[in-house]
């Protein structure tokens, strides 16, 4: 009976079959790689989404406890475990949204690209469980680097036969979020307030804020205001734009180099600590490696948080809801690239509209074709990936 859903205690003390909630309204949504840096986040935050009526949580490893953890928590979604590639078919089957942020993480160092080797083949095993369980959800995409990972799920799909350009969207919202608390420190607003577009793709230089873009009273009474501006209107000196643009790029080094030293000067106190303690001194270096390990799971949020607003959007888009416009990189023909990340308009089906990049100014037209270079290496990575 599909309305029962056996949980069972880990304590082994309370095994009883519980009926789950039928026929709450909502969506159903799985996350792979639920139980990472970035996953177990999502997955908290997701299970507070009303929109959320079964959330299933995938991983190779600790899905259970994350789980069990997360299944504690008074919301109304239903939270279901999966463990291990056995169980990727039944995670997916009939969800409505699957968000990816499955793979490794960056050490301070590495670009994203660095994570190309590990990341591609990750994604390509679990869009293939895509295509075969849940061909119609919506696919939200995080794992870096995503200029690359984007087209690899594109060209999975295509192969299948199941690709919809539509659906597939790699997760940006983090830059917009970045750029939206920047320009507020910058111009002293409260950041809630504040729309910065951000185009191009998600790393370094593909990363082109466009802040010269703004409302004019000219354009909205000749009805001709685009989706595209920061709002509310400011301008910039060309230092601001020069810091900003700058600060928006490099944003995600900024953090990965920053929590090389919160966890190398912990893992030196506590060294330190076991030395004083007589513990032997390989055990001290040994907690310095597992510092390092420590890295690849360190928690996330604010990627978990832009991702949750990304997801929220889709699933309101997804339940109908008028006007829902995000950015996002997706197929698109707004450049002669095959993907660009633009805003775009999301729907009952995914991808309603996609806007064009509307007017640039001399230091966003250098910094596109900047973009497109990188951009276009990326995208073509990714698709030789496949077709190899
Ligand atoms: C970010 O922007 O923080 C993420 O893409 C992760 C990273 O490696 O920068």
């Amino acid at each position: 009976n599909p309305n029962y859903l056996k949980m069972e205690g880990s304590s082994g003390l309370q095994q009883v079959s519980c009926r789950a909630k039928g026929g709450a309204p909502g969506f159903k949504v799985a996350i792979l790689g639920a139980a990472g840096g970035i996953g177990q986040p999502l997955a908290m935050l997701m299970k507070m989404n009303p929109l959320v009526s079964v959330l299933h949580l995938y991983d190779v490893v600790n899905s259970p406890g994350v789980t069990a953890d997360i299944s504690h928590m008074d919301t109304g979604a239903v939270v279901r475990c999966f463990l291990g590639q056995s169980q990727l078919e039944d995670a997916l089957i009939g969800m409505d949204l699957v968000i990816i942020p499955a793979g490794v993480p960056r050490k301070p160092g590495m670009t994203r690209d660095d994570l190309f080797n590990i990341n591609a083949g990750i994604v390509k095993t679990l869009c293939e469980g895509i295509t075969k369980c849940c061909p119609n959800a919506i696919v939200n995409l995080i794992s870096n680097p995503v200029n690359s990972t984007v087209p690899i799920a594109a060209e999975v799909f295509k192969k299948a036969g199941t690709y919809d350009p539509k659906r597939l969207l790699g997760v940006t919202m983090l830059v917009v979020v970045r750029a939206n608390t920047f320009v507020a420190e910058v111009m002293g607003l409260d950041p809630r307030e504040v729309e910065v577009p951000v185009v191009g793709g998600h790393a370094g230089v593909t990363i082109l804020p466009l802040l010269s873009q703004r409302e004019s009273s000219l354009l909205i009474s000749y009805n001709l205001s685009t989706p595209i501006q920061v709002k509310p209107p400011c301008s910039f000196t060309p230092e601001e734009t020069d810091y900003l643009t700058s600060r928006i790029q490099n944003g995600g080094t900024e953090v990965v180099e920053d929590f090389l030293y919160l966890f190398l000067s912990c893992s030196l106190l506590g060294s330190a600590w076991l030395y004083l303690q007589r513990i032997r001194i390989s055990k001290s270096w040994g907690g310095i490696g597992n510092t390092i390990n420590a890295l690849d799971s360190h928690i996330k949020i604010p990627q978990a948080y832009a991702a949750v607003k990304f997801a929220d959007a889709c699933l309101r888009g997804l339940r109908g809801d008028a006007s829902v416009i995000q950015c996002a990189f997706v197929a698109s023909q707004v450049t002669e690239l095959p993907f660009f990340a633009s805003k775009v308009r999301l729907g009952r089906t995914g991808i309603d509209e996609i806007y064009p990049l509307g007017p640039l100014n001399e230091y966003e037209r250098v910094g596109l074709e900047k973009a497109k270079k990188e951009l276009a290496e990326s995208i073509q990575k990714g698709v030789s990936f496949i077709k190899k």
